[in-house]
């Protein structure tokens, strides 16, 4: 059976500041507009990633939904291939992984989109798309890319995108972006650190040295060696917050009195993860995924009074 991470005590992650609620019924009310969502997700945390109210509301309205895996750039190819055929499983959904930095891949969009609504194809009844999506997975990204010019403002600072707004691509195609929405609570704590270590969260939401001796942990169960040569030193016998000591240690970041700078050392490693100097990784596989979630139903089934 696939491991999923060493059990810690972590905090569970929140953040629904007040502007989603009104995001989210506005976009209840686009869906009912459009054909074909495209739902933007993390490639190297798909599930993490998704939002349940995207599922909620497309299957309220019987939409069908391009899944896009974007930065795959930053991604283990292989947990992206096994997402890939995971999502293609799904009935109503195509799943693609690409990298919205490169203009190019996103121009195959629109046509996959009209292979999922092929009623909607021709010059009276134009395929209307809607991109949806957590905040920071690259939804103004893509959005640029696919009109072929600047119009969203790309951020990471997440929630940069706060109202929605329709794009005429040719006489066939239009879009509509949305802001980044998140959903009220994050029911797993691992999905709040995932989403937090690949700042999906804002800051003021979370606590660095927390999230990153989380990702510490995951990184020496499925990327060893890539931590190891990063940071040139054995990790034989580490565990996460180990390796933010030896982090501190190896880049002489330390406090007064000169015990090692823990908050400094853990925003290394984040930062190194964040901008994919790490090496390609995937936070979950649909494997370990799985696992996590077996874990989840074990512990809610040991809490219910027998
Ligand atoms: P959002 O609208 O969903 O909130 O996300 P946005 O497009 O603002 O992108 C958030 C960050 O992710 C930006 O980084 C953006 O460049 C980066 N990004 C988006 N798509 C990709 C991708 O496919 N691959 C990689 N590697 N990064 C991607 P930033 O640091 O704020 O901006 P920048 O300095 O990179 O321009």
């Amino acid at each position: 059976m696939a491991t999923f991470f060493p059990i810690r005590l972590f905090m569970a992650i929140q953040w629904y500041p007040g502007h989603m609620t009104s995001a989210r019924k506005k976009a209840a009310e686009t869906m009912a507009l459009i054909d074909v969502v495209i739902e933007v997700v993390d490639a190297r945390l798909p599930e993490a990633s998704t939002n349940p109210l995207v599922l909620e509301l497309r299957q309220h309205r019987q939409r069908p939904c391009l899944k896009v895996l974007n930065k795959a750039d930053l991604a283990d190819p292989l947990a992206t291939q096994a997402w890939i055929e995971y999502y293609s499983r799904q009935a109503g959904v195509k799943a693609v992984a690409l990298s919205s930095k490169n203009h190019g891949e996103a121009a195959r969009l629109p046509s996959l989109c009209q292979s999922l609504a092929p009623h909607r194809n021709d010059n009276l009844k134009q395929l209307r798309m809607m991109i949806m999506g957590i905040p920071n997975v690259g939804k103004s990204t893509l959005m640029n890319a696919l009109v072929k010019r600047k119009i969203a403002k790309v951020g990471d600072e997440p929630a940069i995108t706060k109202s929605q707004q329709m794009h005429q691509l040719s006489v066939r195609h239009s879009i509509t972006d949305t802001p980044g929405l998140m959903w009220p609570k994050i029911q797993h704590p691992s999905d709040g650190l995932m989403l937090a270590a690949s700042h999906a969260v804002g800051r003021n939401a979370i606590i660095d040295s927390e999230v990153a001796t989380f990702l510490a942990d995951l990184l020496l169960l499925r990327y060893p060696a890539l931590v190891a040569t990063r940071y040139g030193f054995s990790i034989e016998g580490l565990d996460g917050v180990a390796v933010i000591e030896g982090i501190a240690e190896r880049r002489a970041l330390r406090i007064r009195g000169g015990e090692p700078d823990f908050e400094k050392a853990s925003m290394v490693l984040l930062q190194d993860y964040r901008n994919g100097v790490l090496g390609r990784v995937s936070l979950e596989t649909p494997e370990t995924r799985q696992a996590m979630l077996n874990q989840a139903e074990q512990g809610r089934r040991a809490s219910v009074p027998a």
